[in-house]
């Protein structure tokens, strides 16, 4: 594969951050930028699906998040639920499988019905997978994975000194979906937010100065284009990378 050559990526992971500075830039409160970030949502869904992308994580609530006042959970929470069932048809008319990452007992029962069923319900779709990112840290889904390998440490299914990065990897919450190619953050900030750690090993980072709720599928394909652009090389020469 040459660098010049334009490779679909697999797997886009997006930092939807920015829905309280736009709604507050506008004099609103926080949660009215939640509800118009719904709609970017649904642009870039329908965006990746066009585009012939497999996997779209979306990081929708972290593990820090709990900690933001009362009123803005339960509203994110209540959103979540409604969103679910507003947007199960569309996603099935698309033949989106919906699939959540996270520590999904956290959430509230009438959130985790919600998500169960349309899991359940999309889960024969063969079009793109969309991973919604709930009660998610990069931290937190290490530390189960090193719960688990401990744990048949103790009961003597594994010895310590055995343990490979492949063991690390089959322990985590979704061993199974390749990588993200690509990691976008909306909203001008540079960071990872404790997001997909492990996973973002050798992905591309893209940060956007656009705030969610304005942001389209438009722009997502201009990341696409600016990623084919780049080459990656995992720790070889361009040279090595340009053979094939
Ligand atoms: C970050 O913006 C965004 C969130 C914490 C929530 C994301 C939720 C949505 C986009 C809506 C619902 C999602 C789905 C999947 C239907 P922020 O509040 O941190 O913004 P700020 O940095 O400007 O404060």
């Amino acid at each position: 594969m040459s660098h010049t050559d334009k490779k679909t990526p697999t797997h886009i992971a997006i930092i939807m951050d920015g829905n309280g500075r736009w709604a507050q830039q506008q004099g609103h409160e926080r949660t009215f930028g939640h509800q118009n970030g719904v709609e970017a949502v649904r642009s870039v869904i329908e965006g990746a699906g066009e585009m012939g992308i497999r996997y779209l994580t979306l990081y929708a609530f972290s593990t820090e998040n709990w900690n933001r006042p009362k009123e803005e959970v339960e509203m994110l929470m209540t959103l979540l639920v409604h969103s679910i069932h507003n947007e199960l048809e569309r996603l099935m008319a698309n033949h989106v499988r919906l699939m959540m990452t996270g520590r999904i007992n956290d959430l509230p029962d009438a959130c985790r019905n919600a998500l169960e069923d349309a899991i359940h319900q999309t889960a024969g779709n063969d079009g793109l997978t969309v991973i919604l990112a709930l009660s998610y840290s990069g931290r937190t889904e290490l530390t189960d994975a090193v719960r688990k390998i401990a744990s048949d440490c103790a009961k003597g299914l594994r010895n310590a000194d055995d343990i490979m990065a492949d063991d690390i990897q089959h322990a985590l919450y979704h061993p199974n979906i390749p990588d993200p190619d690509i990691l976008i953050r909306t909203g001008g900030e540079c960071r990872v937010s404790n997001f997909l750690l492990w996973e973002i090993a050798y992905t591309e980072l893209f940060f956007s100065p656009i705030m969610w709720p304005d942001f389209r599928k438009t722009h997502l394909a201009e990341i696409i284009n600016a990623y084919q652009n780049r080459e990656r090389r995992y720790g070889k020469i361009g040279e090595q990378v340009r053979e094939h």
